[in-house]
């Protein structure tokens, strides 16, 4: 979604503005803008752009904006076109500007109040109802900024993070968090704000978290924050961010570098939860024993991506450890009649911890009596890690590319320790928890062995170039696999793709298929394979051109209408993973083929903290 940077200093903040928004615009970057106010004048100067923040560097260089207290924002549009006029900061008569993240539900109602107040709007954005909003009761009290501020974001429903700076008051930002992140970067003598902690790597490495409700007004020497009436201390943190992490390296995309860092992200990932024998459920940390020990049943929630995690998961959980496992899309579940069974484990899965509807999801969980809350999450000090019982972390490193790759293998790699601990709870002998281990402890190397066909899988993707639909076919624990393939082709390469299990194409989806649709199948050795291969006839019966990802035991032979690919071999456990790696490189060498923007695909983004 949108990011949000500020500064409180004693130098120039533009290029420390800009530097911030660059890293967060994986999360929104179709328009950018900052607000400085310049120390001699004390006047407000606010520059934006439409496009990415490359954009908005260009127009600062070209007319530099002097200022040492400022607030900058990249867009992901919610309300109104990505056009300069919807870009933040929303400015309110000459000196207070807002930048904010999130929807704010009841704008339309003050909206009106306003205009019948005779304030006039120039965006389409709810943003532009809080500047104006916190501009009329700072003209009516003209004292106690901060507590206007207070005054008015009591006044807002809906989600919000925002920051305010008052050129009449140039000391300052105010920030406050309600369903958005918004992080304080402790410096010396200066002080910073952001939506995510990677935007100030370059200045600090000391961070507040606000929590919900929090209202905080950031000095260059004071923090103060409130939680309601009252003020509140939150604990300073120290993260070590990693710059070299947010480079490229040799590689020509984040995504491509995501991809071929998952042996290594899944091998730490691993390390220190599995020995060479066993799972070891400690590493899982105290809390986690009784929530397993009690657990009857498992509810999974998340979205995208991460919910196609969770459904592989819920294969495993069945038929490892022999639990019922319900799996939902947050979406969905925070708006229906849930019927909980007694002890039932409230797992969500995200990579970035923030989006807001696997956010919604938990809370709404909470009010329904489950046994506890686990939480299989990327980014550590994040929402749904702070607001669960238990945070399982994927150990795979900031994710930049928007197409999620390395997060998916590893919560794989996570929830298949943790089906592997259900099941030993569940008469899992020592002999089964063996092989299991025995087969996690083999998946970097049979990863390795997978990304060797990158440079078949470049050749296969050109089949693909003028192609304008795609459909990814799987039975089985492959059909969420099947899924996370058809979202990647379709996110980055703009080709519509969907994936079904392969035996409902003749109920509907076969009436496609012709020579100018190519069908992708991921084919393992396994119980369905012959399955599988009935319907693959089905399609080449009518022509339709094949594309199959398979075990080279799996006896499919090249021919005209049929493009095999043999995959290393790897335990029936751990291939949803294995067979979910050249589905990843295919979309990648598609979109590269067709010169789209890997790393930011239009209309997305990262991290989606909006409903
Ligand atoms: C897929 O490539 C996307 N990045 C997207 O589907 C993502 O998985 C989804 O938005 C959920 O994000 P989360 O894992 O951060 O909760």
């Amino acid at each position: 979604m949108c990011g949000i940077v500020g500064a409180v200093a004693q130098r120039p903040i533009a290029d420390i503005l800009i530097e911030g928004l660059r890293r967060l615009e994986y999360r929104g970057y179709d328009s950018a803008g900052l607000a400085v106010i310049d120390p001699v004048t004390q006047q407000l100067r606010c520059i934006k752009t439409a496009g990415k923040v490359q954009a908005l560097s260009d127009a600062e260089h070209a007319a530099p904006a002097h200022g040492v207290v400022g607030i900058a924002h990249t867009r992901w549009a919610t309300h109104g076109k990505p056009e300069v006029r919807n870009a933040h900061p929303q400015v309110s008569g000459s000196s207070i500007a807002i930048v904010h993240n999130g929807i704010i539900e009841n704008f339309q109602e003050i909206k009106q109040e306003l205009c019948a107040e005779g304030y006039q709007f120039a965006s389409d954005t709810d943003t532009e109802v809080i500047a104006h909003l916190i501009h009329k009761i700072w003209q009516r009290e003209r004292r106690d900024f901060f507590g206007c501020v207070r005054q008015v974001v009591a006044r807002l429903s809906g989600a919000y993070g925002l920051a305010v700076i008052n050129s009449e008051q140039p000391d300052s930002i105010i920030v406050a968090r309600s369903g958005s992140p918004i992080v304080i970067g402790v410096g010396i003598g200066e002080n910073f704000i952001a939506s995510d902690p990677s935007a100030l790597g370059q200045v600090t490495d000391r961070f507040i978290y606000l929590e919900e409700d929090d209202i905080a007004e950031v000095t260059r020497d004071k923090i103060t924050i409130y939680n309601g009436t009252a003020p509140v201390n939150r604990e300073t943190v120290r993260l070590h961010l990693d710059n070299d992490e947010v480079l490229k390296g040799h590689y020509r995309h984040y995504m491509q570098k995501e991809i071929f860092e998952q042996p290594d992200v899944v091998k730490n990932t691993l390390q220190g939860r599995i020995s060479k024998t066993q799972i070891l459920e400690q590493s899982f940390g105290v809390a986690a024993k009784a929530f397993l020990d009690k657990a009857k049943s498992v509810q999974i929630v998340a979205c995208g991506t991460s919910y196609h995690a969770g459904m592989v998961a819920k294969s495993w959980i069945e038929t490892i450890a022999g639990l019922p496992c319900g799996v939902d899309i947050a979406s969905e579940y925070r708006y229906r009649k849930v019927l909980v069974p007694q002890d039932c484990l409230f797992i969500t899965i995200s990579q970035s911890g923030e989006t807001a509807d696997t956010l919604a999801a938990l809370r709404y969980a909470k009010t329904l009596g489950y046994a506890g809350f686990f939480t299989v999450c990327n980014v550590a000090n994040s929402s749904l890690v702070r607001e669960s019982d238990v945070a399982l972390m994927t150990f795979a490193g900031r994710e930049i590319g928007v197409a999620s790759t390395k997060a998916f293998t590893t919560q794989l790699a996570v929830l298949a320790v943790l089906a592997v601990a259900l099941a030993k709870r569940r008469g899992l002998s020592a002999a089964q928890e063996k092989d299991y281990v025995k087969d996690l402890n083999q998946l970097p190397q049979t990863i390795v062995d997978t990304l060797a066909l990158d440079a078949d899988i470049k050749q296969l993707s050109n089949d693909f170039g003028e192609k304008h639909h795609a459909l990814f076919l799987g039975r089985g624990v492959q059909y969420p696999v099947a899924k996370e393939g058809a979202l990647k082709l379709k996110e980055i390469s703009y080709i519509h793709a969907e994936a079904y299990p392969a035996g409902e194409l003749k109920h509907g989806p076969l009436a496609l298929v012709d020579a100018d649709m190519p069908v992708i199948a991921v084919a393992p050795n396994n119980e369905l394979l012959e399955k599988l291969k009935s319907n693959l006839q089905e399609v080449s019966a009518r022509g339709g051109q094949l594309y199959v990802f398979a075990h080279r035991e799996a006896g499919f032979q090249n021919n005209a209408g049929l493009s095999v690919l043999n995959m290393p071999h790897c335990s029936k456990f751990l291939e949803p993973i294995i067979y979910t790696i050249p589905l990843q490189l295919l979309a990648y060498h598609v979109a590269v083929l067709r010169g789209t923007d890997v790393d930011r695909p239009r209309n997305l983004a990262t991290s989606l903290t909006v409903e």
